[in-house]
């Protein structure tokens, strides 16, 4: 089919999430703390066919930078998006999202009973046993977390 239009439009300044994985769109933009009531224009757009993902999903922040702990949140459900800083319409930097094999402090042990969870000074530390879907086994008592559980977290 032929391209006749702009899916969405080029942004002048701000940052796109490209390559979510398809059905997160409206999760980064909860870790971004987007609610739509305040701030500037946010495009959302999911479903796109995607030639690596089949599908994906593209979230563009005008006027606006990701935090590096938003990115860290942000690879635990989308491990392959990418994120370009736009400036006078030019992608100026692209990075891609890496989740590292051990993730800390990023979210909770679901199990209530873990040290991690006590009052004691213990970071909750992850293994990453998969990407996608995701799968992080906790160090301290091993209780397994799959993305549903960390989604809650967020
Ligand atoms: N984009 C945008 N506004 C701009 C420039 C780029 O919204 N002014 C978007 C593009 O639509 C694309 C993403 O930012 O979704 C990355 O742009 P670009 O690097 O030009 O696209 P690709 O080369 O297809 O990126 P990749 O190689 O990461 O797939
Ligand atoms: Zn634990």
């Amino acid at each position: 089919m032929a391209k006749r239009t702009l899916r969405v439009s080029k942004i002048r300044e701000g940052t796109v999430i490209d390559h979510i994985t398809g059905g997160h769109a409206l999760d980064v933009i909860k870790i971004l703390g987007i609610t739509g009531r305040t701030g500037g224009i946010v495009t959302v757009a999911i479903n796109i066919p995607s030639k690596i993902l089949k599908v994906k999903d593209i979230v563009k922040v005008e006027g606006r930078k990701i935090a590096s702990a938003e990115v860290d949140k942000i690879a635990l459900l989308a491990p392959h998006a990418t994120i370009n800083i736009i400036r006078s319409y030019r992608v100026v930097e692209k990075q891609r999202v890496k989740l590292p094999k051990v993730i800390r402090g990023i979210v909770k042990c679901a199990n209530p009973a873990c040290i991690s969870n006590s009052d004691e000074p213990v970071q909750a530390t992850f293994y990453v046993e998969r990407e996608e879907p995701l799968r992080l086994k906790c160090h301290y008592c091993g209780y397994v977390m799959e993305k549903q559980d960390v989604l809650k977290q967020f």
